[in-house]
């Protein structure tokens, strides 16, 4: 098993701490929130699908998902920290110092981005009319999640950090469409995310050389499982995002157009935070290096969340 790359634990820091940036610099002060303007790029919402919906409804539709978005980052961040806490107390002791430092870094910036996550949710819920309403427990789901083999744990976490560059990306080409400082969140959050992604590969090696070939095979259907646990949690947000939007426009919905919303929503929800990582190129590679069944079986599960015509 070897997995392609050039990354080492020492340039990973280094070029961190160029990056390094504080929460203050992004949010706070004069850095507001727009609320004429979209939070995320429509590609991530599919809002405009909802077309019995007025351009203000849709606005609207697209804040509740940023907000969602918002406080999901945080809520998944909330087991990358242990993740890289625990990995990195088995490797003192072992482990050159610009290992420990790196690793040590990449779970303080971890935290700093759920201030970061919280900051624009406060943020958020200044300038939103009405309360919207998320998933609750985040410590129970990162014991869920922690529970399972740490290479399960480690893909996920890299599925997170990659998906965070497809999201920078499209808010780049998108970015006369939505707030500067939305766009800010996304291009700064990448930006570490970018050295966390080199680190995620670093583990994910060093964790898959020693397993047999069922325990590998083990670590990827974890993975799948975690995905199919958030997949789980994705749409029970969805359905508090339809009540969400009810009580901030006074608007019911119809049967039909709930029908149309609930699967609209899902294959949103779905492709914004599943398939497009599960899609990722350098995920793929990354993952085929470890196990080329493990990329054959990922892409069928992402062929059952969303058909590959609709990606
Ligand atoms: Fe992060
Ligand atoms: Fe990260």
């Amino acid at each position: 098993m070897k997995i392609q790359h050039n990354y080492d634990y020492g340039s990973a820091y280094r070029q961190s701490l160029q990056v390094n940036w504080q929460v203050d610099d992004i949010i706070g002060g004069e850095k507001t929130l727009d609320f004429r303007r979209s939070f995320l790029p429509e590609v991530w919402v599919d809002a405009d699908a909802l077309d019995f919906l007025s351009e203000k409804e849709k606005l609207t539709v697209n804040h509740i998902r940023s907000h969602s978005y918002l406080y999901l980052f945080g809520f998944v961040e909330e087991y990358i920290v242990p993740f890289v806490v625990q990995h990195v107390q088995g490797r003192i002791h072992k482990a050159a110092p610009e290992e420990l430092r790196a690793l040590l870094h990449f779970a303080e910036e971890e935290v700093k981005h759920i201030e970061l996550f919280q900051r624009f949710c406060q943020e958020f819920r200044n300038g939103f009319g009405s309360t919207c309403d998320v998933l609750g427990s985040p410590e129970k789901v990162a014991a869920a999640i922690l529970s399972k083999s740490p290479l399960g744990a480690g893909l996920s976490i890299l599925h997170i950090e990659l998906m965070t560059l497809l999201h920078y990306v499209s808010s780049v080409r998108d970015r006369v469409d939505i707030d500067p400082q939305f766009g800010s969140l996304l291009r700064h959050h990448w930006l570490e995310e970018s050295q966390h992604a080199k680190l995620d590969t670093m583990i994910i090696e060093a964790l898959a050389q020693p397993l047999s070939e069922r325990e590998i095979q083990e670590g990827i259907d974890d993975y799948l499982a975690i995905g199919g646990m958030l997949d789980g949690g994705l749409a029970a947000q969805m359905d508090m995002d339809m009540a969400s939007f009810t009580r901030e426009t006074g608007r019911t919905f119809s049967e039909d157009e709930a029908k149309r919303y609930r699967e609209v929503q899902q294959r949103s929800y779905r492709k914004t935070f599943l398939t497009s990582a599960m899609r990722q190129s350098q995920f793929q590679s990354i993952l085929a290096a470890i196990s080329p069944e493990g990329v054959q079986k990922v892409a069928e599960v992402a062929d059952i969340l969303v058909p590959n015509s609709d990606h």
